[in-house]
């Protein structure tokens, strides 16, 4: 059945099908780099409330895929809004990131926790999937997302962004079980939310696990690797007779990527720290590959820039599976003429490495 959609190189790349060029799209695309996403969060008051009014979040969701030929476009939200709806008060405060007024910390308090039911407390977010559906009218599909339990766990056990991770950390060593017990819910929660975005019309979903690369290798299989695999199996795959493709992205994994690849998702995220060629002799074509420039290239020279897309470019090698992204979120400082540049090299650059 075709998909409707007027560029589906993204879901294509994916699912490892060939494409006339690499798709492009970049994580934090949506953010204050851009000068018009300022100006709305200046009118808003604040991040969250962009977050929470849907007709906002479409349109600054629109932004980057306006400016850019981007080959998608990614929910604007965050991946708190689970926590947030589980009741820990969340303020995103601009000198200091993500704040929780209710950190949970005992055996009692996780026990309390409930697991939101997406259509109703969080049904903003459901609310702006189907807005931005309706605004891209098939133009480029629109991906979801959710943080991995571990990461969202590291946020609502330290409170805030956090440099040691020393709570958290003494709770994994100390009550594992307590922990094990958070993590559960956080699993089941995401799952429910995921599920609930691709049927209001997410065409692919990512799992964001920022803090993965923070845990040992032993641990993190158990305490993060564990919990996206269950998510995984839970998740539908197809809706309305499409595939909906499942990317995990955990930041500073090294080797352990090759055990992500066997976790059942389709892609795998990759930071700047990985040999993507190495990584893709590894995996071979269990999965697609997105990533993975470092994004303290943009703020080179746009030459520079343009070199350091045909270095990627060339160490992924011929053929589909590929999806150009940063190796982590774009930084606010960065030039937007620049980020113009990189995504037009990916497009000319690209060419050659597909079809015959
Ligand atoms: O990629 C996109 O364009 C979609 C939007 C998106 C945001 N956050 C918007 C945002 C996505 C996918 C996220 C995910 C997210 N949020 C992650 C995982 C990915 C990553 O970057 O590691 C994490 C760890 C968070 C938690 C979070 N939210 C932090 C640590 C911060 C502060 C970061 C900062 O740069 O100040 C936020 C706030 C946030 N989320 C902003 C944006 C655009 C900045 C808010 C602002 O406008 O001031």
């Amino acid at each position: 059945m075709p998909s409707g959609l007027k560029n589906d190189r993204l879901i294509r790349a994916l699912l490892r099908q060939s494409v006339d060029m690499t798709p492009v799209w970049i994580m934090r695309q949506a953010g204050r780099y851009l000068p018009e996403y300022r100006e709305l969060r200046k009118q808003a008051g604040d991040f969250m409330t962009l977050c929470k009014t849907p007709e906002l979040a479409c349109k600054v969701t629109l932004q980057p895929v306006d400016r850019f030929p981007l080959d998608a476009a990614i929910l604007f939200s965050d991946i708190l809004t689970i926590p947030d709806a589980m009741g820990l008060g969340l303020s995103v405060i601009e000198t200091k990131g993500p704040v929780f007024e209710r950190p949970v910390r005992s055996a009692e308090q996780i026990k309390k926790l409930g697991i939101p039911d997406p259509e109703t407390d969080l049904r903003y977010v459901m609310d702006a999937v189907r807005l931005i559906r309706k605004e891209l009218d098939g133009r480029v599909p629109l991906i979801g997302f959710s943080g991995s339990p571990w990461t969202l766990a590291t946020y609502m056990v330290e409170g805030q962004s956090s440099k040691n991770f020393s709570v958290i950390k003494g709770m994994l060593y100390d009550q594992p079980a307590v922990l094990h017990e958070l993590l559960d819910k956080l699993a089941d929660s995401v799952a429910l939310y995921l599920n609930a975005q691709i049927a209001a019309g997410a065409q692919t979903v990512m799992i964001f696990d920022t803090w993965g690369g923070v845990l040992t290798p032993s641990s993190y299989r158990k305490f993060s690797l564990h919990y996206m695999r269950k998510i995984v199996e839970q998740l539908n795959r197809e809706h309305d007779g499409q595939r909906v493709p499942v990317i995990l992205f955990s930041k500073g994994v090294g080797d352990l990527v090759n055990e992500i690849a066997d976790s059942g998702c389709d892609a795998v995220g990759l930071d700047w720290m990985q040999d993507i060629t190495q990584v893709r002799n590894s995996v071979g074509d269990k999965v697609a590959l997105q990533g993975n420039l470092d994004p303290a290239v943009l703020y080179a020279s746009p030459e520079v820039i343009r070199n350091e897309v045909a270095r990627i470019l060339e160490h992924y090698g011929k053929g589909s599976g590929h999806v150009f992204n940063l190796g982590h979120g774009i930084h606010p400082e960065i030039n937007p003429e620049h980020v113009a540049v990189l995504v037009d090299a990916v497009h000319e650059l690209s060419k050659p490495y597909h079809g015959e």
